[in-house]
């Protein structure tokens, strides 16, 4: 089994690539089961290496009885038979290495499924040492301020076990029992399972509903000090034991608790946006980019340099509005759930392309807003080619259905027939596989795949500039649109995004002694002159550019 790392010697090497999610259940099946799994990830690393991914999140492959998707493991130290073998993902991670691409797992330390054995024990017998390891209570009155993360699933974090004879905690559903962060064994048990998982070659973890390990009465149990000491002796001994690898914060909080994951640089190497994420959203609803310039500026001076955010557009969850005001949230639910089909928890459980109404030009927009910040861009399996989502399945599965590889009637997921898949596939005909799969975006050269390829590219061909160094906004008044240098050592990007529906122009005043010729990188819908009030630009609705300008060296010494 191979441990070997890549670029050992690069420094925080997680800034400069896209890292790409995916649910091995529903990526590719290799053997006809009609379940994706690891040889059907293995045969698709062309497709992700082509498509410019440097890092791949593999969503939960343990063993499980999925009733929730994999986020209740039944056992920590094997792969789920369904999705693998153990032999498999180490042919996996090396192969990828192989290609230049990391791979990363999902590190879900704060509950186990109830099938568990840890579980098992612990309800069956009170003197079992296991007890200890899960939150008991004769009443399920206590932590009363914990709020529950599944409302209209769960009404209380505490369920009764008749063989326990007592209730149990559990912060998601009744099905996931929450660990016992006061029990050392538990700490100690966890960062073997870390450990267990990095000597398998995995290049580090997205970590799970961070803020919930540690549970205190009279406060909302969550993000409280010894969270963050568990995961600071998490990354400690990652650092120590497997340098390279990376952890990555799940923490959807406010802006401070959100931007204290990072604890100047001893805890996380990269904490995803949240605070970020809706705001994006809503300033295409409001067609006005200045809140997402708002944002950034309050985040941006947080991250200490090694660090960085991981922006998302979307994921595998509903997109959570758990941190937006009353106004916003009713703002978003007008614009993007006008027939009130797709609430879920605290958000929506749609995809990406669904939610702008199928508008390639607003996915690329985005995308490209996110592929252009200091940090790291995620993208969501599927995205890429304007997948859609089916609403009349259960819980967050709407946007995880299975890639839609071709045409062909099980859309090149999986030979089975497509009444066998693992799940249904998207059948609106404006999303369904036969109008949106990577066998006919793969031939047209404009398509919305081609375009994110070109994009990615870019990006990768200078990510220096793009994941490390500074971004400074630019103002642009009453514009629809956001704008920001990216500037370096050697030359300096200029990034303009059109939030409004209509054509817009406008200038950004350039200091003509500083600037050479500049090259535009990527054009989105966009013209531009260097003209006498600076660089003149032209955007199309939902236009955006890239456009470089080197920095002229300073005149050699006399
Ligand atoms: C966050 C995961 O993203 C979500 O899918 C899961 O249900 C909860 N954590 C519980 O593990």
């Amino acid at each position: 089994m191979s441990a070997r790392r890549l670029d050992l010697r690069t420094p925080a090497w997680f800034r400069r690539v896209v890292f790409y999610e995916l649910s091995v259940r529903s990526f590719r099946d290799s053997n006809g089961d009609g379940v994706g799994d690891l040889p059907g990830v293995l045969d698709r690393l062309d497709y992700l290496r082509d498509l410019g991914v440097g890092a791949v999140w593999l969503l939960p492959f343990y063993r499980s009885p999925w009733r929730d998707d994999g986020y209740d493991i039944s056992d920590h130290y094997s792969v789920d038979p369904r999705l693998g073998t153990i032999d498999d993902l180490a042919t996996l991670v090396e192969a990828a290495h192989a290609r230049g691409i990391r791979i990363i797992g999902d590190f879900v330390s704060n509950h186990v499924s109830d099938q568990h054995p840890w579980f098992q024990e612990a309800r069956r017998d009170r003197g079992s040492p296991r007890r200890a390891w899960f939150l008991w209570s004769d009443t399920g009155k206590e932590f009363s301020r914990a709020r529950t993360m599944f409302p209209g699933a769960e009404t209380s974090n505490w369920t009764w076990d008749e063989l326990a004879g007592q209730y149990y905690f559990h912060r998601f559903f009744a099905s996931q029992p929450d660990l016992n962060y006061d029990t050392p064994a538990v700490r100690a048990e966890m960062l073997n399972v870390a450990r267990f998982w990095l000597a398998r070659g995995l290049d580090g973890f997205r970590c799970d509903a961070v803020p919930y390990l540690i549970k205190r009465e009279g406060t909302a149990c969550q993000s409280l000090p010894e969270v963050h000491q568990f995961f600071q002796e998490v990354r400690a001994m990652m650092h120590s034991e497997f340098p390279g690898t990376v952890l990555v914060a799940e923490a959807n909080q406010t802006v401070p608790e959100t931007v204290a994951y990072f604890d100047q640089g001893r805890e996380f190497d990269m904490v995803m946006h949240f605070p970020l994420m809706p705001n994006l959203f809503l300033a295409l609803a409001e067609k006005n980019p200045r809140r997402v310039l708002d944002v950034l500026r309050a985040t941006l001076p947080g991250v200490p340099p090694e660090c960085g955010w991981a922006y998302f557009l979307r994921n595998h969850d509903e997109l959570t509005l758990g941190q937006v005001s009353a106004d916003e949230r009713a703002l978003f639910l007008r614009f993007y759930d006008p027939a009130h089909g797709s609430e879920i928890y605290n958000g929506l459980r749609r995809r990406l392309a669904p939610l702008v109404g199928g508008d390639d030009s607003s996915v690329l927009l985005l995308t490209a807003l996110i592929l252009a910040l200091p940090g790291s861009p995620f993208l969501y399996y599927g995205d890429e080619i304007g997948m859609g989502d089916r609403l009349d399945l259960p819980d967050r599965d709407p946007g995880r259905t299975p890639m839609q590889w071709t045409a062909d009637p099980s859309a090149g997921f999986s030979s089975a027939p497509a009444d066998r898949l693992t799940r249904p596939l998207v059948t609106d005909p404006a999303y369904a596989p036969s109008v949106r799969n990577v066998a006919d975006e793969e031939r047209v050269p404009f398509s919305l795949l081609g375009h994110m390829r070109n994009l990615l590219r870019v990006r990768g061909a200078h990510a220096a500039i793009f994941g490390r160094e500074r971004f400074v906004g630019v103002d642009l008044g009453e514009s629809p649109v956001l704008g920001f240098w990216r500037p370096g050592a050697e030359y300096e990007v200029l990034c303009l995004y059109n939030f409004s529906e209509e054509p817009v122009a406008g200038d950004v005043p350039l200091a003509p002694s500083v600037w050479a010729a500049p090259v535009e990188l990527v054009r989105g819908g966009s013209s531009s002159t260097l003209g006498d009030a600076g660089y003149h630009f032209r955007l199309s609705r939902r236009g955006f550019s890239w456009t470089l300008f080197p920095v002229r060296s300073p005149p050699a010494a006399a």
